[in-house]
């Protein structure tokens, strides 16, 4: 098995990779691994934008007071102070580089979502990922010392007897040998875990591989069952995972039900724009009672021309299947969006394992509590992914890479039947769907750990018996994270932001505490 090394190893090419490895590579070599295209992940999908005070009648305060709201009770003030005041000058550093935020004037024209008492959110019309990873990339791919080798999909991590996290072992998908990518400090930048979930706007490559990684080596974990549903996510049978943008919301579009009845002011003073559980809960809930399978977003309220000019992805998008959004409402539906919890991590993006950093989705910092706050989640990846990269260079380069370390060991694998993959990932992420989702119970998440736990020993059976590939390392994973999910829903006793038990509805006091997992015995 071939063994490479460099200064930094980064697994992931999402907003916290590539900011990371440009922000080290003045200090050493860099390998940014990735499991596809580097273009695809959860970054180049973002629509609405990045949340950072630039208005003139915004405030520090009012942005850290809206995400602590929306995080109710759980966020870490300390964290979530420190991305609203470091936030607006890595935003002006990103638009220095090349991204093209749109501008009203000379300054950023900036977009309304929901939970926010301001506008405040800078925004590249409504593909802000698109840009943002485009930039990012080509000045990636233009630095002499960084490499990003595409289809290579880390697998586990690659632990010293000491309990240092020296790399990673990984696969190389276009030829299936796994190789080691050994480094002095490793970067888990893998972004989240939607596809555990039936529905879903995430890519697929957001099937949890850091979180389940990070497990398998012995960091701690917290959280893990905040998962955000995001309420517009377009329903049609043709283009499955596509988000409406909550600025659509901002800019005046209403929710409504299919008989044309606005709702949401029956739920919240915010109405349309009240903290993403909230409106996630209250679709669910309307859907139920009515037995409707979606939701309508009606756009008339914003004009035609503002709807070409500001939302001209989601416009063509919509038109490709047929509706045309100047003329006709958007049937939606919640589908999974954005993990809160994650690998936890200091004020560096230090893991519990040394020499291991995550940052981005993956991480935990404490920002986004029970419930993140829109568009706070690229600000938290910059502001985290700066902060990691001054940690590790700063930490001299004097520490060599033991040459001693655990090689990956697999029994003797065989090709075999691919349909059992696809039959256990079917699996996992209906009853996810079905067990864990908008609203849970006690009972529900019983049976879910009780399905989880037959299906993981199906799964660690195919695991040893069939030759490795990036679906089974997937599907290992998403069982990991779904059972991980469970773990932790089924700890929180009382219903608090995304997690919403019938048989506990209410909160245990003002302040919440952190459901933390790890895994007490390594191999
Ligand atoms: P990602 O951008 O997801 O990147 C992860 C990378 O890791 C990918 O390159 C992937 O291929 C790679 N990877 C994964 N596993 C492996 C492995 N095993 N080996 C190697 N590589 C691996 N947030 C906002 O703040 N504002 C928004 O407007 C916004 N809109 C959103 C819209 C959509 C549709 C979605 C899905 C999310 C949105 N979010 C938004 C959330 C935000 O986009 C993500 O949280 C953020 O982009 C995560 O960045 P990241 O770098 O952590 O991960
Ligand atoms: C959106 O544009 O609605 C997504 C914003 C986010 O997830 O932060």
């Amino acid at each position: 098995m071939a063994t490479h090394k460099n200064d930094f190893l980064v697994l992931g090419s999402g907003i916290a990779g590539l900011v990371f490895a440009l922000r080290v590579a003045g200090a050493g070599g860099v390998t940014i691994l990735t499991k596809k295209r580097s273009v695809e992940s959860n970054t180049n999908l973002a629509q609405g934008g990045i949340a950072a005070v630039f208005g003139s009648d915004d405030t520090f305060r009012l942005h850290i007071e809206d995400t602590l709201r929306c995080g109710e009770g759980l966020s870490d003030a300390r964290a979530v102070r420190r991305i609203v005041e470091e936030g607006p000058a890595l935003v002006r550093e990103l638009a220095e580089m090349g991204v093209r935020f749109t501008r009203k004037g000379r300054r950023f024209d900036l977009g309304r979502e929901g939970g926010h008492s301001r506008r405040r959110i800078a925004h590249a019309k409504d593909a802000t990922g698109r840009e943002v990873e485009r930039a990012l990339l080509h000045a990636a791919r233009s630095h002499p010392n960084v490499t990003i080798l595409e289809y290579h999909q880390a697998v586990d991590l690659v632990r010293g007897e000491d309990g240092q996290i020296w790399g990673a072992h990984a696969i190389d998908l276009s030829s299936g040998r796994v190789a080691t990518h050994l480094a002095r400090y490793t970067l888990l930048a893998t972004g989240g875990a939607g596809k555990v979930y039936l529905y879903t706007t995430n890519p697929d490559i957001a099937s949890g591989d850091g979180f389940a990684m990070a497990y398998r080596a012995g960091a701690r974990l917290a959280n893990l069952e905040f998962m955000q549903f995001h309420p517009t996510c377009l329903y049609h049978p043709k283009k499955k995972s596509f988000l409406i943008s909550e600025a659509v919301r901002g800019e005046g579009a209403v929710l409504k039900t299919v008989s044309g009845i606005d709702f949401m002011k029956n739920y919240h003073p915010m109405k349309d724009l009240a903290p993403r559980d909230v409106v996630a809960r209250a679709i669910d809930n309307e859907m139920k009672m009515r037995g409707d399978r979606h939701v309508l977003l009606d756009l008339s309220p914003i004009s035609k021309a503002k709807i070409r000019n500001r939302f001209p992805n989601i416009l063509r998008s919509c038109m490709k299947v047929g509706i045309d959004i100047t003329k006709e409402p958007i049937p939606v539906v919640p589908a999974a969006h954005y993990i809160c919890g994650g690998v936890i991590v200091d004020a560096e993006g230090r893991t519990s394992l040394p020499r291991l950093y995550a940052c981005g989705e993956v991480s935990h910092t404490g920002v986004h509590g029970a419930n993140r706050l829109a568009s706070n989640s690229l600000l938290e990846a910059l502001v985290y992914a700066a902060a990691a990269a001054r940690s590790v260079t700063g930490a001299g380069s004097g520490d060599r890479i033991p040459s001693r370390l655990g090689r990956f060991r697999r029994r003797t694998a065989r090709s075999g039947e691919r349909l059992e993959i696809r039959r256990n990932w079917d699996l996992v992420h209906t009853l996810m769907w079905d067990y864990v989702g908008i609203v849970r119970s006690t009972p529900r998440l019983k049976r879910a750990r009780r399905e989880l736990a037959l299906i993981t020993r199906d799964v660690d059976e195919l695991y040893r018996r069939l030759s490795l590939s990036g679906d089974l390392v997937e599907l290992r994973n998403i069982t990991l994270v779904g059972s991980l999910i469970v773990r932790c829903a089924l700890r929180r006793k009382e219903s608090r932001g995304l997690h919403y038990l019938e048989d506990h509805p209410r909160k245990e006091g003002a302040a919440g505490r952190n459901t933390i997992v790890y895994r007490r015995k390594i191999d």
